[in-house]
């Protein structure tokens, strides 16, 4: 694991955009397209806006890059708690509607069953399930994407799953399952504020067993970077 800690939440947000759009063009430059894995959260959002005013400035394309959404609560589309909709007023904020075509979400609307078996469809567009990069925030229970506390012990490998959280007002969520996330080429981990340091502290130690703490199964790849701004 390679942690790199900021201290002030501009260079936190340059460098997230820096390292981002340099697994794209690599990505693009390499073999035509690139594929990016994306969470949800408070943390990412002006790192995903400044990728998006990148493409606005034409110095990334996003038409030859795929979007896939990494979990999804389970409310409508438009709802203010949807991943959808932060990546598309984020990510996409100025686009046109055709650059949509390239973001891989999750249809809540078509209920948690249907939902889940379009995304396994649309995970399986992609090449070897492998993703170039995914971006994933971590919570202070150690779950990352929607898997939680108690899911790795019942892992079977599924490409989506359906999990529950109390901790969140939305409890119902869809998940890109932990084997498609560890297949990723390169992991980037974005943690920020006070209550993000004990997670640093889970992962440097390396301590917890993934049954209680998810994170925990990450430190098993071999290009996992985080970011931790205070
Ligand atoms: C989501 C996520 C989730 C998130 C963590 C950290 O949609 O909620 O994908 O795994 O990354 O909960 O969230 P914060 O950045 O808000 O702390």
């Amino acid at each position: 694991m390679k942690l790199k800690k900021f201290n002030s939440e501009e260079a936190f947000v340059n460098d997230g955009v820096a390292v981002i759009s340099e697994v794209i063009w690599n990505a693009q430059s390499e073999k035509g397209r690139a594929a990016i894995g994306v969470s949800g959260g408070r943390t990412p959002g002006k790192i995903y806006e400044g990728l998006g005013q990148m493409a606005a400035e034409n110095q990334l394309d996003l038409l030859k890059t795929d979007v896939y959404l990494l979990d999804e609560r389970m409310v409508a589309l438009d709802n203010a708690a949807s991943n959808y909709k932060l990546i598309k007023e984020s990510l996409y904020a100025g686009a046109s509607l055709q650059f949509l075509n390239n973001l891989h979400y999750f249809e809540t609307g078509l209920g948690k069953y249907q939902a889940s078996e379009q995304y396994k469809r649309e995970l399986e567009s992609l090449g070897n399930l492998q993703m170039d990069l995914v971006v994933l925030g971590i919570g202070t229970d150690g779950h990352f994407a929607s898997i939680f506390p108690g899911y790795v012990e019942v892992d079977k490998g599924e490409l989506v799953i359906m999990s529950e959280t109390e901790e969140f007002e939305v409890k119902e969520r869809l998940s890109v399952g932990p084997a498609v996330i560890l297949n990723a080429k390169k992991i980037l981990v974005l943690l920020k504020g006070e209550e993000k340091r004990a997670v640093v502290e889970e992962l440097l130690s390396g301590q917890k067993k993934p049954q209680e703490y998810p994170a925990m199964i990450l430190l098993n790849h071999l290009d996992l970077e985080v970011y931790y701004c205070e």
